[in-house]
C-alpha cells in the first residue's frame, strides 16, 4: 500500500462521514486532480510526490463543496467543461435528454437544423449538441451574467478542442421568457427547442451540494417548481416550426430520477403518444392538433403536455 492510497482510505472515512454519497470514489478523483494524474493512474504517484493540499480538497469536500467546484471541471458526454461559482453543474440526467436531441437532430432531413438551449448555463447542452451535430445552428440563452462568463468560456473552450464548432453556438444575454428580439427572425422557424430549466418549488429542501453552491436562479422556480417550465411551454409554440421538437426535463425527474443511460419509459405513459422516459418528455408541434392535456398520473406539469399524434 502507498501513502497515497492510505491518505485515500483515512479520507474516504471522512467523506463518508460527512454523508457523500461516493466518499472512495470522490477521494480518489480529488487525490488524482491534485497529483495531476489521472484515477487509473494513481498507483504511479510515489510516496514522496504526496502533495498535501489533497486534504485542503477533502476538507472542502467534507463541507459539502461540490467535487467539480474543487476539480473545476464537469464532464458532460463528451465535453470537459468548466465549472465554478455561480454556475449550475451539468447533471447526467440532462445527457440522456441531450442525447435523444442529437439523435433526433441527426436523423432530421434539414440541411442546418437550427436549435434553441433555453438558460443554458454551462453551455452544456447548447455545446454537445454543436460538437455532435456539426451542421447544427445552436443559439444559447442565458439570463445570468455570471453564469454567462461559465459559458464563453466553455464555448472558447470547445472551439480550441473542435474547431468545426467555432461560431456554431450564439450566446444571448436575456430572458427566455421573452426572447430577445434579435431572435424574432426566427420566431416558428426553430427544429429543435431544448431546455433543463429551473424546476425545484420555492422551499423544498436540496443537499447542500445543491441549495448552497449552485446559483439560486438555477434551481427555484415558483410554489410548484413548474414556473420555468410553463414559460418553456409558451416559448417553444412560438418558436418551434410545424414538426419542431421540443424535449424538456419534467417535475417528475423530482419523483424518480433517471438510473440510466439509456431511454425508459415511465410505468404510467400507458397512452404515451410519443417517446417518454422518467425525467424527459418530447412534445413534438404539428399543424393542427391542439397540444396535449396535462397528464397528471405521469406527473407532468400542468400546461406542458404532449403533442396528440391525431
Ligand atoms: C438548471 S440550470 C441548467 C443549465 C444547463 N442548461 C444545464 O443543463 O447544465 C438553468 C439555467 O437557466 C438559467 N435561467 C433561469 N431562468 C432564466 C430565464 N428566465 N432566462 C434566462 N436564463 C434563465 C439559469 O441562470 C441557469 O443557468
Amino acid at each position: 500500500m502507498s501513502l497515497l492510497f492510505d491518505e485515500i482510505a483515512l479520507a474516504a472515512a471522512r467523506l463518508a462521514e460527512a454523508g457523500v454519497e461516493s466518499p472512495r470514489a470522490e477521494a480518489e478523483l480529488i487525490a488524482a486532480h491534485v497529483h495531476g494524474v489521472r484515477r487509473t493512474e494513481l498507483t504511479t504517484v510515489p510516496d514522496s510526490a504526496f502533495d498535501a493540499r489533497f486534504w485542503e480538497g477533502i476538507g472542502r469536500r467534507a463541507a459539502r463543496e461540490p467535487l467539480q467546484h474543487i476539480t473545476g471541471l464537469a464532464y458532460f458526454r463528451y465535453l470537459e467543461l468548466e465549472v465554478g461559482p455561480g454556475v449550475f453543474v451539468p447533471r447526467p440526467e440532462t445527457e440522456v435528454m441531450t442525447g435523444w436531441a442529437i439523435d433526433r437532430l441527426r436523423e432530421m432531413d434539414v440541411a442546418e437544423p437550427v436549435v434553441i438551449d433555453l438558460g443554458t448555463g454551462s453551455g452544456a447542452i447548447a455545446l454537445a449538441i454543436a460538437q455532435e451535430v456539426p451542421r447544427a445552428r445552436v443559439h444559447a440563452i442565458e439570463g445570468d451574467p455570471i453564469a454567462r462568463g461559465w459559458t464563453e468560456r466553455n464555448i472558447a473552450r470547445c472551439a480550441a478542442a473542435a474547431p468545426y464548432t467555432a461560431g456554431r453556438v450564439t450566446l444571448h444575454a436575456d430572458d427566455f421568457t421573452a426572447p430577445p428580439a434579435g431572435l424574432d427572425g426566427l420566431a416558428g422557424h426553430f427544429d429543435l427547442v431544448i431546455s433543463n430549466p429551473p424546476y425545484i418549488p420555492v422551499g423544498a429542501s436540496v443537499p447542500p451540494e445543491v441549495g448552497e453552491y449552485d446559483p439560486p436562479a438555477a434551481l427555484w422556480s415558483g410554489a410548484d417548481g413548474l414556473d420555468a417550465i410553463r414559460a418553456v411551454e409558451r416559448v417553444a409554440r412560438r418558436l418551434l416550426r410545424p414538426g419542431g421538437m421540443v424535449p424538456s426535463s419534467t417535475a417528475r425527474r423530482r419523483a424518480r430520477p433517471s438510473t440510466g443511460s439509456s431511454p425508459r419509459r415511465p410505468a404510467g405513459a400507458t397512452r404515451a403518444t410519443t417517446r417518454t422516459w422518467p425525467g424527459v418528455t418530447v412534445s413534438s408541434r404539428r399543424r393542427g392538433p391542439a397540444i396535449g392535456r396535462t397528464d397528471d398520473e405521469n406527473g407532468m406539469a400542468p400546461g406542458w403536455g404532449r403533442w396528440t399524434t391525431g
